[in-house]
């Protein structure tokens, strides 16, 4: 049906959002899957496992394939299917995270060669909406101080997060149309409401164009 995306650093409270607003789809009476990026596979989970180990020291360049890897069969796999399906897929992360976290954090590529790639990662598929969730990065990092370790990519430094966040708003800038960019230092019920009534004309659009899954009550 369609693809949902959210956004923003780790920490920022995309995956309570992604949460909220599967439930709300759901009263709805639509049928929603909910996958995370990189994993939502077997191949892609087995990637995430080795992207986020910190005992491995992984090449930038080598890293950017990877997330894009774990990608290509996430897509393939399950997002694909799953909107021929009529299903609303919501994901935890897309390839804008790949913009922000190798593009911008990295300083690895420019973003119009990364736009591209992208296009042959997911065979032209881009999400509908994608919700970013931007929030300071210290105020990032003290919502995910409660939760275990750091991770590979959560060791990477306050300026490499400062460099992703400002990439995240460079995206929200030059796609206003898709990336609909929210504060994150609100709390969690105005987020979601904003978020809801963002989606409320989501669906208005979608049923306009007769497509859909509705389970019958
Ligand atoms: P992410 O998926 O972006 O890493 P989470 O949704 O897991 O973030 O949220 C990180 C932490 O911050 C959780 O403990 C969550 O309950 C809390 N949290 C999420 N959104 C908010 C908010 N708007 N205000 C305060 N705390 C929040
Ligand atoms: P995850 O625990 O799923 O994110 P979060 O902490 O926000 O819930 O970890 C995924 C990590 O990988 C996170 O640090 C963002 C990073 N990442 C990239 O660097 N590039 C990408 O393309 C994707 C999808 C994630």
């Amino acid at each position: 049906m369609f693809l949902v995306s959210f956004e923003g650093l780790d920490g920022s409270g995309k995956s309570t959002q992604a949460g909220l607003l599967a439930a709300w789809f759901r009263q709805q009476g639509l049928v929603v899957e909910m996958l995370r990026e990189p994993g939502g596979t077997e191949t892609s989970e087995h990637i995430r496992t080795l992207l986020l180990d910190p005992s491995q020291r992984i090449d930038p360049f080598a890293e950017l394939l990877l997330f894009s890897a774990a990608r290509a069969q996430l897509v393939s796999e399950k997002v694909r299917p799953l909107l021929e399906a009529g299903t609303v897929v919501i994901c935890d992360r897309f390839f804008d995270s790949t913009t922000a976290y190798q593009g911008f954090g990295r300083e690895l590529a420019e973003p119009a060669w990364l736009n591209a790639f992208h296009r042959q990662v997911t065979g032209g598929l881009v999400p509908h909406r994608t919700y970013l969730i931007d929030i300071e990065p210290d105020l990032a990092r003290a919502r995910r101080q409660a939760r275990s370790e750091e991770d590979r990519m959560e060791a990477s430094g306050r300026a490499f997060y400062g460099r992703v966040a400002e990439g995240y708003r460079w995206l929200a800038e030059s796609e206003p149309d898709r990336v609909f960019r929210l504060d994150g230092a609100q709390s969690i019920e105005s987020l979601a409401e904003a978020i809801r009534a963002d989606a409320e004309r989501l669906l208005a659009g979608t049923a306009r164009s007769g497509s859909g899954n509705r389970r019958t009550p």
